[in-house]
């Protein structure tokens, strides 16, 4: 079937609130050598959209400035290497920009299977909280069988993905989230105990339900006064993975802690990293997420789906933090 010429899209016509988010018409991209276009089903929101909305997460150079970290639909077209057999394949895909819009392109090492269980809309979800999770809790914050972590802002995306990869690894698993609803929803995806940090000093309370020994692991998209305390919710070699500021990311810190309990103070970016890296971490949830995707023993949790063309609705309800799991947008024909 021929494709169209052109597709409609979201953009963010200048930086800020949004307000800023507007729907065009524009030709649909070509994919380039070992890329795919994929037919978009779905694309989830995530935060970093909105902080690219805002100004402070532009695409790395050469991406499109139209929003969107990943995807899920048919492969409709290939470029230069890729095997014509891909052509009708429904696949979730990482894609480094482009994902708010009809069609999209995507790297083929970074398109994977849909699980069995799931929809096209659900899978669409998994990209960017699966591939950010999996990298930061057990690639750099090692998390192991038996040990401990944290998990702040349990019940975003992140979070939620966090809670539940990290119980099925056999990990205590703690999480704070700013209400005493959200707690009861961290609790009833897997996790052992949560802190509504509004109410309690979640340090105060990790060494309590430590008995005082602190946790091996904390995942953080906090920062700002978390750091300092985070360093003092760690256990003797434990690790602190920063993957967002949302408060700020210049404190003064006491770092003695690092010392005397050997920890270490980690934390990374997805986007800006080349594809070859992204595709060995594609390779490692292939072998090991998946499988439990297909078993339905973790499972992605979609709060509420908006049609591309409300994207800017989308956006609010992100940014009011109401929201339990993630944000979608559906593209429908
Ligand atoms: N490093 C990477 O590669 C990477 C990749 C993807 C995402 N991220 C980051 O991971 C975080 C979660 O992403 P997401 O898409 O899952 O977002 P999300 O669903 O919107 O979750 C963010 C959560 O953080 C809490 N929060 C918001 N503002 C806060 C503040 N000022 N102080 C304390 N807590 C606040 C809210 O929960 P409460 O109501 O409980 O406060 C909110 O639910 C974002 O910061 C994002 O930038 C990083």
């Amino acid at each position: 079937m021929a494709l169209p010429q052109t597709m409609t899209q979201v953009r963010f016509n200048g930086y800020g609130s949004p307000d800023v988010i507007e729907i065009e018409t524009a030709p649909v991209p070509q994919p380039g050598s070992g890329q795919v276009l994929i037919e978009v089903a779905a694309a989830g929101i995530n935060r970093p959209d909105c902080l690219q909305r805002a100004g402070g997460y532009p695409p790395p150079p050469g991406a499109t400035e139209i929003p969107g970290l990943e995807v899920s639909g048919t492969i409709v077209a290939i470029g230069e290497g890729v095997p014509a057999s891909r052509i009708g394949e429904k696949t979730c895909a990482l894609v480094i920009s482009g994902g708010y819009a009809e069609y999209a392109v995507a790297d083929a090492a970074l398109c994977l299977p849909v699980p069995k269980p799931l929809s096209l809309l659900e899978a669409g979800g998994l990209p960017e909280t699966y591939y950010t999770v999996y990298d930061n809790v057990f690639t750099r914050g090692r998390l192991k069988k038996g040990e401990t972590i944290l998990i702040h802002g349990g019940s975003s995306g992140i979070g939620s993905t966090a809670i539940q990869l990290a119980k099925q690894a056999g990990a205590i698993v703690y999480a704070t989230a700013g209400s005493a609803e959200k707690c009861e929803f961290c609790r009833s995806i897997g996790a052992d105990e949560a802190i509504d940090y509004r109410a309690q000093d979640f340090t105060a309370e990790i060494k309590r339900l430590t008995g005082g020994k602190g946790v091996d692991v904390i995942l953080d998209m906090v920062g700002g006064p978390y750091i300092q305390r985070n360093i003092n919710a760690l256990a003797l070699e434990g690790r602190l993975v920063q993957i967002a500021f949302l408060q700020t990311s210049k404190v003064e810190l006491d770092l003695m802690n690092v010392m005397l309990r050997r920890l270490t103070v980690t934390g990374s970016t997805l986007r800006a990293r080349s594809v070859a890296l992204k595709a060995k971490i594609a390779e490692k949830l292939l072998k090991e997420v998946w499988p439990l995707l297909e078993a339905e023993t973790v499972r992605p949790i979609i709060h509420k789906t908006f049609l591309l063309e409300e994207a800017r609705t989308a956006h609010e309800l992100m940014e009011s933090s109401a929201h339990l799991g993630k944000i979608m947008l559906e593209v429908r024909r």
